[in-house]
């Protein structure tokens, strides 16, 4: 399906596949409320799911983390990923999953047994423009304020939407959050990665970052083609950073020119950066031929 085919969106909500526009919730749904609830990202290249599992995988630990129940077992929500995929079967494809707690009267305890609310969406992958994969990307950093539990895909992404704002005011794409010490933690939407004399060097999985699938995804490609990776704290300033990249699934790696006005490296994509970009293209491209 091409993108101009988007007019024709069709969704899964609890149970039923219906036109997008017609999609609606519950006005008492907790996820509305209270932001009570967790979301998925996958990507599907040529009809192949990126990485399937490990995001069904994090989608049950985001739900466990909140207590919400899962609404189906995995395999029956790779199904319904599947199906929604199908009616809306874009080449290269973004698929939404939403889990909420459901609908009930507003009361922060919730009350008696709640079903929990599903959706799921698929709609053409956003991707970077060529302008900014050639230039790379301009980034910010704040004092990190969202809450401590960056490790469940939370919808509660307030913080996030402000950090975005902060960033666009500065004519900057993406905010990285700094903890107390000035390490670099993550972004609003995506991980950070650099390399420091050689070595790729991203913050280790704990409650202040997401463990992005893309992150993962570039470790591996990394260390599959020899070079060495370090999961530690690092800060903007150590003296051997020479580039910095930003990973989610819609961005695959991108690289970042320049943080708080200071140019990062030689200020143009770095060598190794666009070397893990293309191993993850490669990935992605053989999915399109599966
Ligand atoms: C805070 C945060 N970190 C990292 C990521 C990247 O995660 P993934 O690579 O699974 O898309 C996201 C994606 O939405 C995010 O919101």
């Amino acid at each position: 399906m091409s993108s101009s085919a988007q007019q024709a969106l069709t969704a899964y909500v609890n149970g039923d596949f219906i036109p997008l526009e017609d999609a609606t919730i519950h006005i008492e749904d907790r996820g509305f409320q209270f932001a009570d609830g967790i979301y998925e990202v996958i990507a599907c290249f040529g009809g192949n799911f990126l990485d399937l599992q490990a995001h069904l995988d994090r989608l049950q630990r985001s739900c466990e983390g909140v207590r919400i129940p899962l609404p189906c077992s995995l395999d029956k929500m790779a199904t319904l990923v599947q199906e929604t995929y199908d009616r809306n079967p874009f080449e290269d494809a973004m698929v939404y999953i939403q889990v909420t707690r459901g609908a009930a009267p507003r009361s922060h305890l919730p009350q008696g047994k709640l079903t929990p609310t599903l959706i799921i969406t698929s709609r053409v992958l956003p991707k970077p423009s060529n302008e900014k994969i050639a230039t790379g990307i301009k980034a910010i950093t704040l004092k990190d304020i969202r809450w401590k539990h960056c490790e469940i895909k939370s919808i509660a992404l307030l913080a996030s939407v402000l950090g975005k704002q902060e960033a666009a005011l500065k004519q900057a794409d993406e905010a990285f959050w700094l903890d107390e010490e000035g390490h670099m933690l993550e972004g609003c939407a995506t991980n950070i990665l650099a390399i420091i004399d050689g070595v790729l060097v991203t913050h280790p999985l704990d409650h202040q970052v997401l463990g992005g699938i893309t992150r993962d995804m570039a470790i591996r490609v990394a260390k599959k083609h020899g070079l060495s990776v370090e999961e530690r704290p690092w800060r903007l300033d150590e003296s051997g950073l020479t580039e910095a990249m930003m990973s989610s699934t819609t961005n695959a790696v991108m690289p970042i020119y320049c943080i708080d006005e200071k140019i990062i490296g030689t200020g143009k994509p770095g060598a190794t950066t666009m070397q893990i970009r293309n191993w993850m293209l490669e990935a992605m491209d053989a999915l399109r031929r599966v």
